[in-house]
């Protein structure tokens, strides 16, 4: 079992974000309500303690509260932000509230050579964002650190090994922030740092165990990246009492349907039920232009089939979902409650609270790219750990206007080559998105000896990191070509082929 570095979570949207930079330094991180006993930490054997930043104010009646105890486990403590707040009102600092909110880059000039920050610049920029400020610190606590507008940016008793710091080191924008993590966690709490990936799987795993016992869960897979290692993981964990629902909904990339069932019901054996209603969703869309009307029939369509399919299943408890951190839009406030903790996430179409189960969510902790680290640890084939994104209502947001079934398969034909050059030309994992997307609208060309009249496709390639912008990749004119002469050679139906070249913003990824 690996050393743990316990961090107590009081509401900052920036928990996870220390988790995970405990993560990069090879420290099994776990979050704990704030509210978690000293003597639960002691059992769980914790290496150390850091607390994490907050909304709230300690100055207010309903202040989130740490078990005291905590300060005398004999184990370092850090406190971030609302942490180092915390620790000097109850350690008999002064803290008062700020005007103003500080919000935004600092610089920090580092006062002394303490083992917090070894190996780090005199002058480093950081990252604020809190309201209250700390006026005196508690007897036995030195400065180790000042900005502009606070002389106790960074604090510490040495011989308590308590330390405390008022800017967020888990951010980005925080110079060196991680080797001063990594300065707490190995330096003073003596982690070696003897995490891995295949830790954290077998951990989740036995957690999943003891979560689901011997009830059934139920997961809707789509093909995606994330749910394909939600439900990797969870037959790992707990096998047929997993079922996995796909469902066709006709909308899906060519052959994509039977290789996610060959992929997931003949190599991985998973309990995989296919809901082919293609049909279905076809007949229902049939006619309908508007985007967001599309969006909603898909929605409502897919929970509409997903209950049928879960119903002729028996008795299902749980529900999981391939939610992970990013999805995760930010703590409910605290109030004081420790219900309250729960967080607040986008729901796939609203399913959970219909379906009345209980949610499970093993990937909520993780980034993307942990997410794909262990999705390699389970052995996932490239295919599916790097898959490019694909929209939830599928080609129909990439088939402008009305659909058909004759402008899928056009559609569908077109998008393999592009794929299929992609691939050839070791570009489809270097990009972000590639696809095509089909215009329902009529140019004249020229084939042989005859005028023709048909439609356009349209390539879509971007570079983007999160998805939140995008700019299109530029791609080798001869790789361009190719794509164009093959889909008017091979695609019936069309005779141009045009490049999106917008970023994102103005455009979207998306035509619709
Ligand atoms: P846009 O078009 O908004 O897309 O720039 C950003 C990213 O989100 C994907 N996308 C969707 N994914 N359901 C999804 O699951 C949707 O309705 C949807 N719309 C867009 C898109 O492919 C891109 O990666």
């Amino acid at each position: 079992m690996s050393q743990i570095i316990a961090v107590l979570d009081f509401g900052s949207q920036y928990t996870q974000v220390i988790a995970r930079r405990l993560r990069e330094c090879q420290i099994n991180s776990r979050v704990y309500p704030y509210h978690t006993s000293a003597e639960d930490l002691k059992k769980i054997g914790v290496q150390g303690v850091i607390l994490s930043g907050g909304p709230s104010s300690v100055l207010a009646p309903k202040a989130p509260m740490p078990d005291l105890k905590i300060f005398d486990l004999g184990v370092p403590v850090l406190g971030i932000c609302y942490g180092i707040q915390l620790l000097a009102h109850h350690l008999g600092g002064k803290v008062l509230p700020s005007l103003e909110r500080e919000y935004g880059r600092g610089k920090l000039v580092v006062e002394t050579d303490s083992l917090l920050f070894a190996g780090i610049r005199p002058e480093i920029q950081v990252w604020n964002s809190h309201g209250d400020r700390l006026e005196a610190v508690p007897e036995g606590f030195q400065s180790i650190g000042r900005t502009e507008n606070s002389d106790f940016a960074a604090i510490e008793n040495s011989d308590r090994k308590i330390y405390g710091l008022q800017f967020h080191p888990e951010v980005f924008h925080t110079e060196q922030g991680t080797d001063i993590i990594r300065n707490f966690v190995k330096g003073i709490c003596g982690c070696v740092g003897d995490w891995t990936m295949a830790n954290y799987a077998e951990m989740t795993i036995e957690r999943i165990r003891k979560t689901v016992g011997d009830k059934n869960v139920i997961l809707g897979l789509s093909g995606g990246v994330d749910s394909s290692i939600a439900a990797a993981l969870i037959d790992r964990a707990i096998g047929k009492q997993l079922t996995c629902v796909f469902v066709d909904n006709g909308l899906l990339r060519k052959d994509e349907a039977g290789a996610v069932e060959k992929l997931y019901g003949d190599n991985f054996k998973l309990n995989l039920v296919v809901s082919r209603s293609a049909d279905l969703f076809l007949d229902r869309l049939a006619g309908i232009t508007d985007p967001e009307q599309k969006r909603k029939i898909i929605g409502n369509t897919f929970i509409e089939v997903f209950e049928a399919e879960v119903g002729g299943i028996g008795e299902v408890d749980f529900l999981a979902q391939g939610t992970i951190y990013p999805d995760i839009i930010e703590s409910v406030p605290i109030d004081g409650n420790p219900a309250a903790l729960i967080k607040s996430h986008h729901n796939v179409g609203g399913l959970p609270e219909r379906m009345r189960m209980k949610i499970l969510e093993p990937l909520n902790e993780l980034f993307k790219d942990e997410v794909r680290a262990l999705g390699e640890e389970l052995g996932l084939p490239k295919s599916v750990v790097w898959r490019q994104p694909f929209p939830g209502p599928g080609l129909a947001v990439r088939i402008l206007g009305d659909i058909t079934r004759e402008n899928l398969t056009v559609l569908r034909n077109a998008d393999a080559i592009l794929m299929e050059e992609m691939k050839a030309a070791d570009l489809y994992y270097s990009v972000w998105q590639s696809f095509c997307v089909f215009l329902p609208v009529r140019t004249v060309g020229v084939m042989g000896d005859e005028r023709t009249y048909d439609n356009v496709i349209a390539l879509r390639i971007v570079e983007s990191i999160d998805a939140m912008t995008a700019d299109w990749a530029k791609l080798p004119n001869e790789l361009l070509a190719k794509v164009s002469n093959r889909i008017m050679n091979e695609v019936k139906g069309i005779n141009r082929v045009v490049l999106d070249i917008s970023s994102k913003p103005p455009s979207t990824i998306e035509w619709e």
